[in-house]
């Protein structure tokens, strides 16, 4: 069943448990994500980038995520990641998604409230929940070209900017980075444990890729309900087409095959 990112997330809260979260660009990695959370009976998010749902891909991963989101009996999300443009966030809307992210964390605190402020009066009045960030994530792209350097959420901004936008999850930055990590990361869960204590709403992790399992259960006991996934799934997928390009069938269920599992 289709639920918002506020109602899969409270639970998971309430109940200190994460929600994994995984990005889509297709059909093939769709299938893939949501036969799995059904299989593990979990609840998941599915979600988009803006570049990534150009053109047909709105129409495309929306329609087939809602389409499976009724055939499912698990809770499933549809959410918008990284958005910076509050167009896409309305647009994301009449798709209907169930939440979407703005992505203020490169801006001042006070732009950051605004433009977070402006993408929850566009949603809420929708039914559609809103993800922010605070703090910043940075990372690296898959071909390691570009690395930009995250900044730590800090406690005492987070209360004022839950309060400010109205926000229904918060994205923070406590040690993780986007894509593949140039050496082991060590998650700063002391800060973590403050965050926690700043706000009863929901905090996410980005940057899940590659960040070892038992930090990734220590953020979890200690306040995450949300992690965020796409490196490891892009990774993954890349290794099986390629293996499934070895042999010399024509028949696209062939390809497709191993890319699912
Ligand atoms: P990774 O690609 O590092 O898993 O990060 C995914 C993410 O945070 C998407 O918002």
């Amino acid at each position: 069943m289709l639920v918002t990112l506020k109602d899969i997330l409270t639970d998971a809260r309430d109940n200190h448990y994460a929600v994994a979260a995984f990005n889509v660009v297709e059909n093939v990695m769709l299938r893939t994500v949501l036969e799995t959370a059904v299989e593990k009976q979990a609840p998941v998010i599915v979600m988009g980038l803006a570049d990534d749902l150009k053109g047909s891909g709105w129409t495309y991963i929306a329609g087939l995520a809602k389409l499976a989101a009724e055939y499912h009996d698990i809770p499933i999300c549809l959410h918008l990641d990284h958005c910076y443009d509050l167009d896409v966030i309305k647009q994301a809307v009449d798709y209907g998604f169930t939440g979407v992210m703005y992505d203020g964390s490169s801006l001042s605190f006070e732009e950051n409230v605004k433009m977070s402020r402006a993408a929850v009066e566009i949603a809420h009045p929708h039914g559609v929940s809103v993800e922010a960030e605070l703090g910043h994530v940075g990372g690296s792209d898959l071909a390691e070209t570009q690395h930009v350097e995250s900044v730590l959420t800090e406690a005492d901004e987070v209360t004022k900017f839950v309060e400010l936008t109205g926000v229904d999850a918060l994205a923070v930055s406590i040690g993780t980075g986007h894509g593949v990590y140039r050496s082991e990361p060590t998650l700063n869960i002391e800060r973590l444990v403050e965050l926690t204590k700043a706000t009863d709403i929901p905090l996410v992790m980005h940057g899940g890729s590659g960040t070892p399992d038992d930090q990734v259960r220590n953020a979890v006991a200690n306040g995450i309900s949300k992690v965020n996934v796409f490196t490891e799934e892009r990774i993954a997928m890349f290794r099986g087409l390629k293996e499934a390009a070895k042999n010399d069938r024509i028949d696209p269920l062939h390809v497709a095959v191993p890319a699912l599992n």
